[in-house]
């Protein structure tokens, strides 16, 4: 099948990585339909440098729910593969990760299978069976979706970032402010990836057999060096607060009082803090650069 004639569905395009990918899709020459919530977030710039993908940057908009599947009738039409990587990362839907990034992805694997798709190419995490990082409820409903892609009967592929340089660009954002938080010690390390060269890596498992793909980028930093790179390049001086491990894991447990979505959010964000997150350079992005392009344009969101 040549990739011209090949129709791909990008779920998740309104993201971060999903942006991108839509745009990798594209410019690789596949017909691609974008599922969104809103075409006019899709259309524009996302923060953290993800692009707007306007009605001349897709073949196909299509608006619709995974959490309403009425909304969906017609979705699959002459696909081939889908790409997905709906998850919640700022979302305020009073979700959680078992009904958004489990529920909503068992509901495109279901249509998927039902209506012949060939592959499906899906985003979990780098790291996934580690022993702090198992348990956790983002964790768990994403290696169920991996699960039942394996026993789906569709080609799949998996792919597992190490972090995204969207959250580093936080790390700048509070470096502008004068002050970096960081959860735990800062020393764990960390090779995160420019969703742009994460978008090619999710192109390429679409279009190979390699089924299980860890991507970082490639520098290999500590939590402190990238919070120290982003006061250098605000030509700020570092001031780093280390919010202790106890004192985080206790603001998780009063958090998760008020609400499961934002508890669990916030454990995630604790544990992340203090394991190691490094796999292979998949991406060839500086950190330093992406920082100097942040940084650069004021008025770029994020
Ligand atoms: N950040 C990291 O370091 C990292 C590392 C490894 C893996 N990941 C995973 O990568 C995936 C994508 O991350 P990202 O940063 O691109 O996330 P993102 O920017 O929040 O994009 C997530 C996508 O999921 C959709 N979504 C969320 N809640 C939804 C809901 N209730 N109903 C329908 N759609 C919903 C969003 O749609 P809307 O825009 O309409 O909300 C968006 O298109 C996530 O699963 C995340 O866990 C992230």
């Amino acid at each position: 099948m040549s990739v011209a004639t090949t129709r791909v569905l990008v779920a998740g395009s309104t993201g971060y990585l999903g942006k991108f990918v839509t745009q990798a899709f594209k410019e690789r020459g596949y017909w691609v339909r974008a599922l969104t919530r809103s075409e006019d977030r899709l259309a524009q710039p996302g923060p953290f440098t993800a692009p707007g993908i306007g009605p001349d940057e897709v073949d196909e908009v299509f608006v619709g729910e995974l959490t309403r599947p009425e909304t969906l009738d017609g979705l699959m039409d002459g696909i081939d593969i889908v790409f997905s990587s709906v998850g919640i990362s700022r979302q305020r839907d009073r979700l959680t990760f078992e009904q958004v990034d489990y529920q909503c992805n068992h509901t495109l694997i279901e249509l998927c299978v039902a209506t012949g798709v060939r592959k499906f190419v899906y985003v979990s995490m780098q790291g996934a069976d580690g022993p702090e990082i198992s348990n956790l409820a983002i964790t768990k409903a994403h290696e169920k979706v991996v699960a039942e892609l394996a026993t789906s009967g569709l080609e799949y592929g998996i792919v597992r970032p190490c972090g995204y340089f969207s959250d580093m660009g936080a790390l700048l954002k509070m470096a502008r402010w004068g002050r970096v938080f960081l959860v735990g010690s800062g020393d764990n390390r960390v090779s995160p990836i420019h969703g742009r060269d994460l978008a090619q890596v999710c192109v390429d498992v679409a279009e190979g057999n390699e089924f299980d793909v860890e991507a970082g980028g490639p520098d290999v930093l500590t939590q402190r060096e990238a919070a120290e790179l982003a006061f250098d390049v605000v030509g700020k001086p570092a001031k780093i607060t280390a919010v202790p491990l106890w004192l985080a894991g206790g603001m998780v447990r009063v958090i998760r009082l008020l609400s499961k979505q934002f508890g669990d959010l916030a454990e995630f964000i604790v544990v992340a803090g203090e394991v190691d997150g490094v796999g292979p350079a998949r991406g060839a992005t500086t950190l330093r650069s992406y920082f100097e392009e942040l940084a650069a344009d004021s008025t770029k969101p994020g």
